[in-house]
């Protein structure tokens, strides 16, 4: 029996590529960057399956030029690289990879909260470039965490991991906003459902975890910052078009925020001139955090499950529509 055709846009941990190999006739994508949109549709011409990236823009046009895919799985828990409505209504399955990489994600919010709280790649830049001269009172001094008020927008499975790393840790007092309360945060955290705006007025450190979708979109503008404490830190390992970028580098420059410590940018790379990189008060990662050996290689795992389980037409393990059930694709 032929094996089902499949095109993996980049090259993923050994442990889930080498299954796809074996069970599909598999084609990788060799380069370090994505394969351009119409690469990637000419190679999905044929295939039944899909895997793709964060930074592969699933949409009508890629799968207009695919009428054999059955399913699109995302090297990645957030999909907001895909328009799963479109996916949805032409019968195509959608998996992601959700759980392997939450704990990863929330020590990178808490590596960048502290970092932009207390000035450490600042200060390690400036003994780097030999500037460090003598002991000094003044210097670098930042913000303390112990006994704080943490605010999380988006109390999903990575906010809760990051506040609880705050509460138990640093006794925080912890504040979230998102769409549906979080009974267990409020049990074990004491975490307290607020608005937006008190949310943002309160807490001394604001960590961002929400999906990017057309409500949330740029949720943090000038308004928004403007709203913060002068000596708060922001923190952003969600999505960069959550943020009004622009704004950001306002509130920053003008001293509205303390600091801001990010993973995720819009766009992504940064432009080479974008001032977040070259500002004192904020740490900008290249999108790392779930790059930890056991959360790439779990969603290699999960990723290898959704594409076997979608070209067989069974249930995918981590399912984004499965409302498509019904009417898949086959
Ligand atoms: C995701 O999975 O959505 C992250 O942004 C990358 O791991």
């Amino acid at each position: 029996m032929a094996r089902p055709r499949v095109f993996v846009t980049r090259r993923i941990p050994q442990v889930g590529l080498a299954r796809i190999c074996e069970a599909c006739d598999a084609e990788v994508w060799p380069g370090e960057l994505p394969p351009p949109p119409e690469a990637l549709r000419e190679k999905a011409r044929d295939c039944e399956g899909l895997l793709t990236l964060l930074t592969d823009r699933v949409d009508a046009a890629l799968l207009d030029a695919a009428p054999r895919l059955k399913v699109v799985s995302n090297f990645a828990v957030g999909y907001n690289n895909i328009d799963v409505a479109e996916a949805t209504r032409r019968g195509i399955c959608i998996g992601n990879t959700p759980d392997v990489l939450t704990e990863a994600t929330a020590d990178m919010a808490l590596a960048l909260l502290l970092a932009a709280a207390r000035r450490i790649v600042e200060s390690a830049d400036h003994a780097r470039a030999g500037l460090w001269k003598t002991w000094q009172p003044l210097g670098f001094i930042g913000q303390d965490l112990c006994g704080k008020t943490v605010g999380v927008v988006g109390m999903g499975r990575i906010g809760f991991s990051f506040a609880r790393r705050c509460r138990r840790a640093w006794e925080m007092r912890v504040l979230y906003h998102d769409v549906r309360p979080n009974p267990r945060a409020e049990a074990e955290l004491d975490a307290s459902l607020v608005s937006f705006d008190e949310l943002l007025a309160e807490s001394d450190f604001v960590s961002l975890h929400a999906d990017l979708n057309p409500g949330t979109r740029h949720m943090f503008d000038a308004a928004a910052f403007r709203k913060m404490k002068r000596t708060a830190v922001f923190v952003n390992t969600a999505r960069g078009g959550l943020v009004v970028q622009q704004d950001l580098v306002q509130a920053l420059r003008e001293g509205w925020i303390f600091a801001a410590g990010l993973d995720v940018t819009d766009p992504e790379p940064p432009a080479a001139d974008e001032p977040l990189l070259r500002l004192a008060n904020c740490v900008v990662a290249p999108h790392i955090a779930s790059a930890t050996v056991s959360s790439r290689n779990g969603m290699a795992e999960i990723a290898a499950d959704n594409l076997l389980t979608g070209v067989a037409g069974k249930p995918l393990r981590a399912w984004v529509n499965p409302e498509v059930a019904p009417r898949r694709r086959l």
